[in-house]
């Protein structure tokens, strides 16, 4: 059993079905890429996963329970965290406050249980560690709004880990992050799933996805077209058509090579 099932999901929008019946999983310790092109079912997919899509059919399954109906501050309770494609931080608070928020609505009630993400002094390091450990610590004092759109990408992964997430879903984490930043946020991730947390990635940087991801499922119009390892998606000749939308695509050319 894996700690995330989605099963044979279907999310329509009138005539639109924007997911078709996909069937994937995400495990701990284990960094799983979906990919596909524009409008193919993905933050679709992830919206359902947290809670924010009931599903025309199909259930999702967290650590073997059925959370189809749960709402979303269940799910994120029981240890589901996700960024958001368009940066979702409280614009007038700092940058720390921002995680500090996070950490206390996870927190609630029963924050005193957990005295490590309080507002207590070792709850203030812990979130000093968390801004040091996604390297935003030098903005901790700044605006979230007057922060660079890579910054606040990191942010919303501050916010998400200050939750501590069994299982963290990634909606296009690099976009606005230069080539240094991505190769730092790529090892991070490797750790994060080294300590034993899941990680769905959405992403359209095919070299990220294809260096840190252990399994990847490609969605095209709503459909799961494709499941494998990095190479084996490489080389799938669905996967090249989707992306390159015609079906004359030389045996060696990657998909990596073919988007990029
Ligand atoms: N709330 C909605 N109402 C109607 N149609 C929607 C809604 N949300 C998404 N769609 C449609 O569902 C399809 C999938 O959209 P989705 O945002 O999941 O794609 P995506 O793979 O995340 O795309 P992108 O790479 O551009 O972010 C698209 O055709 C989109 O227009
Ligand atoms: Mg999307």
């Amino acid at each position: 059993m894996a700690l995330l099932e989605v099963d044979d999901v279907v999310v329509k929008f009138g005539g639109v079905t924007a997911v078709n019946h996909a069937t994937f999983t995400a495990d701990s310790g284990v960094i799983t890429g979906l990919i596909g092109p524009n409008g193919a079912g993905k933050t679709t997919c992830f919206n359902v996963i947290s809670g924010l899509q009931r599903p025309t059919s199909g259930r999702v399954r967290f650590t073997g329970r059925s959370v189809t109906r749960w709402p979303v501050h269940r799910r994120a309770k029981h240890g589901v965290g996700r960024t958001f494609q368009r940066l979702e931080a409280f614009g007038s608070l700092t940058v720390r406050d921002n995680v500090r928020v996070a950490a206390d609505i996870q927190g609630g009630p029963l924050a005193w249980l957990r005295p490590d993400l309080g507002s207590g002094r070792s709850g203030r390091l812990a979130i000093e560690a968390l801004l040091d450990r996604v390297g935003i610590a030098e903005y901790a004092d700044e605006r979230a709004d007057s922060i660079p759109t890579g910054t606040a990408r990191l942010l919303e992964l501050a916010r998400a880990l200050a939750c501590d997430p069994k299982l963290l879903l990634l909606d296009e984490p690099s976009s606005g992050l230069d080539e240094t930043e991505t190769d730092a946020f790529g090892d991070l991730l490797k750790d994060l799933a080294s300590e034993g947390c899941a990680i769905l990635m959405v992403e359209h940087d095919m070299d990220l996805v294809m260096a840190v991801c252990d399994e990847i499922h490609v969605l095209d119009f709503g459909t799961i077209i494709a499941s494998g390892d990095p190479a084996e998606i490489r080389n799938d000749p669905a996967v090249q058509r989707a992306y390159l939308g015609y079906a004359e695509v030389e045996d060696d050319t990657s998909v990596m090579e073919a988007i990029s």
